[in-house]
């Protein structure tokens, strides 16, 4: 592997490594792209405000996440399809965030099965992964419950119910592409060839939007959330959520977290950046269960930014995608590596030397910076 010293030197790499229609589906956003292209311009809009002599020789980086211990607060976001980008796709992944320490989310849509991917973390010495199901919920809702109990029996700790998918958002390069899964692959977690989006005819549109059609349940509302609640003894988490008045629904429903996140902006085009609503929502919940946030992560200094803003812990999607491209768990392992040793470099020059000495007068919006 060759010297990548920053997430977009794997992304380089990835893009001369993968087929044309894989790194575009990876990469995309909906529409325009305004707001892909937003996630990640909103973090130069916050400025650090360190504080200097504060003895930062050790620094720590370990959180506790939905009741587990990690040993940083950066984690892996759903991605679905992984196996496009290495042969070992989520079982890569897997190993690597057990190897670093932190929380994996494994995509409904994995081309690795439930199990397969608890083996594959689980089977390395020494590590201190966790796993959690993310969950589309299908139009059937004994499919739906069938992943729930599978992830309950395979260890996972928490699901995250994915609630800004009722249809796919509109990607252009996907529907140029007649994006599809290629043949030797299947979501793996599906027994029927019409719920693995494998092999069916999905006309020119975007094979997957056709699926989403098809299979997901565009009804979905909050009496939804009860129920899964009530069917699991897991910690739920509302992946989706862009305003403090959803926040304050999904509290009074009872969630146990609420992930921040515009979907990495390939859902609804002209949102927000998640940092800039970040703290609107970590205002509206009050401490009354936490808030993570995803979309646009790239350096250690976004992922400190958006620490000091309210979220107890951040997620990366595509940068874990472009680590396995270039060197599958290698790749992945590098890369979060060196995210890790970003954030600890930040804190240690902002004079934080654990994450409860992150706080909200370490970051300043630039415009009143600049003012100064
Ligand atoms: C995603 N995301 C996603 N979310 C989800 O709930 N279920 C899924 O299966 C997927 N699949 C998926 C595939 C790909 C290729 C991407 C890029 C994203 C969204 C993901 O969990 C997360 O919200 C964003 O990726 C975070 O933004 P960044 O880090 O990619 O900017
Ligand atoms: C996506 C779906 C899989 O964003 O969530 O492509």
């Amino acid at each position: 592997m060759s010297g990548q010293v920053c997430v977009s030197d794997f992304e380089e790499e990835a893009r001369k490594i993968l087929p044309k229609a894989v790194y575009d589906y990876y990469r995309s956003g909906a529409d325009e792209q305004h707001t892909l292209v937003n996630n990640v311009a909103a973090f130069n809009r916050w400025h650090l405000i360190p504080r200097v002599l504060r003895d930062v020789s050790t620094v720590d980086l370990s959180v506790s996440v939905l009741g587990q211990k990690l040993n940083m607060p950066l984690c892996v976001a759903a991605t679905a399809m992984q196996r496009m980008a290495h042969p070992e796709g989520e079982m890569a992944t897997a190993r690597a965030c057990h190897a670093v320490g932190t929380g994996m989310m494994l995509s409904s849509w994995a081309t690795s099965t439930i199990e397969e991917v608890t083996s594959a973390m689980t089977s390395s010495p020494g590590g201190r992964g966790v796993l959690w199901l993310q969950l589309y919920i299908y139009k059937d809702r004994e499919l739906t419950l069938s992943l729930v109990r599978r992830a309950e029996a395979a260890g996972y700790k928490a699901i995250f119910v994915t609630v800004d998918t009722p249809y796919l958002g509109k990607r252009c390069d996907d529907m140029r592409n007649h994006f599809k899964l290629p043949p030797h692959l299947s979501m793996s977690n599906f027994s029927t060839a019409a719920l693995a989006f494998s092999e069916g005819n999905y006309g020119s549109d975007s094979g997957l939007a056709v699926y989403v059609a098809k299979a997901i349940d565009p009804t979905l509302c909050w009496d939804d959330i009860n129920w899964l609640k009530k069917k699991t003894n897991l910690p739920v988490i509302v992946k989706g959520i862009l305003n403090g008045m959803d926040a304050v629904q999904a509290v009074n429903y009872g969630v146990d977290g609420i992930l921040v996140s515009n979907h990495g902006a390939r859902q609804l085009d002209g949102v927000p950046a998640t940092l800039d609503v970040l703290e609107e929502v970590v205002k509206a919940v009050q401490g009354r269960c936490d808030v993570y946030l995803d979309g646009g992560v790239r350096r250690g200094t976004d992922v400190l930014k958006a620490l000091a803003l309210g979220a107890k812990a951040v997620f990366i999607g595509r940068p874990v995608l472009w680590g396995l491209a270039c060197q599958g768990e290698q790749g992945v392992t590098k890369l979060l590596e060196l995210l890790k040793e970003e954030l600890r470099l930040a804190m240690a020059l902002s004079g934080c030397r654990s994450l409860s000495e992150v706080s909200r007068s370490l970051v300043r919006r630039a415009e009143f910076t600049s003012r100064i």
